[in-house]
């Protein structure tokens, strides 16, 4: 690692906290500030275990404060940025879309503006690195995988959002010579997912036996990839990879929704000795949600080729971890979905 300073963004949320784990524990000579706002998707129990190391610092802020980033800036002095702070959630882009403009564009526009700004055009060994989603190039038909070529179709306001935030860094690269790299990456489960997304929402649903609502048919199709594995990968590409480039990255494991929701139920009914088919039971179709992308598929073969990553927990094993980890954390999921955590955070931080 030749960077002394980094800014990790979003580091309290579900793929970040992981992203912070990794480095903070492998780059010990390397100081890491964790710039979040702890917004309902933000929880500090998610990085409680790297909370005293020496090369790490908690700071709640928000990226949509561009006085409070020029302060931040000058305090660390920054020389890498890992961002990955962002509303994430295409429901809630749905409901609220403006939101997704402040914090995915406005935000990133304004970290892009105040690294710019501290670094002064002098980008040695400066690294500016965007965290993005597969969800920009749209949706597939059958056959056909994403690539670093597929043009941007985005359909969601999320996913607007996020192909207008990957815009803005490519051209702070190629307008300013900023050094950035960005990846695409397919969808993520694991541990400390907020149980709004698919996998943790069902598994904690199937556990208290509450409807699983499946949205359409069901016939959608995802390319999952363990959450340990894509923060492995953003290690590699901040480490490794090219200014300028693009890596996409995926699982190369597509479910239709309705497979992995079988799979799920079995799966839970097993571990928590329940008769077969107990939880399928459970399945209710609901209206579809609207712009719904039909099939994401990833090329990853770019970043094996050049940087040698590959997934490395295949999904059953993942997906048999990943139930364990919310069946065995119940104080955790009972926190998040009453709300608990936030409660404390506005007691402990108040407006910051
Ligand atoms: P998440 O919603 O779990 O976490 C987002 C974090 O950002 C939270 O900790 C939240 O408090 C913080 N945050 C939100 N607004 C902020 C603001 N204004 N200022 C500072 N912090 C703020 O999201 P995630 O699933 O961990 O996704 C992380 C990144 O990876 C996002 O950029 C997302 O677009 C991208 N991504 C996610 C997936 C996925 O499957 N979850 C897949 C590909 C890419
Ligand atoms: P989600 O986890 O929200 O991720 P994304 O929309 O970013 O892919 O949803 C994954 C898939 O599951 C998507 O096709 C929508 C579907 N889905 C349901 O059928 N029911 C649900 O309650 C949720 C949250 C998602």
């Amino acid at each position: 690692m030749n960077k002394k300073n980094i800014l990790i963004t979003g580091g309290a949320g579900f793929i970040g906290s992981h992203v912070v784990r990794l480095m903070v524990n492998k780059y010990p000579d390397t100081q890491f500030v964790n710039l979040d706002l702890l917004t309902y998707a933000g929880n500090l129990e998610n990085i409680a275990d790297v909370a005293d190391k020496p090369n790490y610092t908690f700071v709640r802020g928000d990226i949509r404060d561009a006085d409070f980033l020029k302060d931040l800036f000058e305090k660390y002095h920054f020389d890498g940025v890992i961002h990955l702070a962002a509303e994430s959630h295409v429901d809630r882009s749905i409901e609220n879309p403006l939101e997704f403009v402040e914090t995915n564009v406005i935000g990133t526009v304004n970290l892009l503006n105040t690294a710019r700004n501290l670094w002064q055009n002098d980008f040695n060994d400066k690294l500016f690195y965007h965290i993005s989603t597969d969800e920009v190039y749209g949706s597939l038909g059958k056959t056909g995988l994403f690539t670093e070529d597929t043009p941007y179709d985005p359909h969601s306001p999320y996913s607007a959002s996020k192909a207008a935030s990957d815009h803005f860094v490519r051209s702070y690269h190629d307008t300013y010579g900023m050094p950035t790299v960005i990846s695409n990456c397919s969808n993520n489960y694991g541990p400390n997912q907020f149980p709004e997304k698919l996998i943790p929402l069902f598994i904690n649903n199937i556990k208290h036996n509450k409807p699983l609502p499946v949205y359409g048919d069901g016939q959608y199709t995802r390319d999952w990839l363990y959450v340990i594995d894509h923060a492995r990968a953003i290690d590699m590409i901040f480490t490794e990879g090219k200014a300028g480039e693009t890596y996409n990255v995926g699982g190369f494991n597509e479910y239709t929704n309705i497979d992995l929701i079988h799979l799920l139920c079995d799966l839970v009914d097993e571990k928590l000795g329940r008769p077969e088919g107990t939880s399928r039971k459970l399945i209710t179709f609901v209206k579809d949600r609207p712009g719904h992308d039909k099939r994401y598929a990833i090329d990853a073969s770019k970043i094996n080729r050049e940087l040698g990553w590959k997934p490395s927990v295949n999904f059953s094993e993942g997906l048999s971890k990943t139930i364990d980890w919310y069946l065995e954390n119940e104080v955790w999921l009972n926190n998040v979905t009453s709300g608990d955590y936030q409660k404390y955070y506005e007691e402990m931080y108040g407006d910051r």
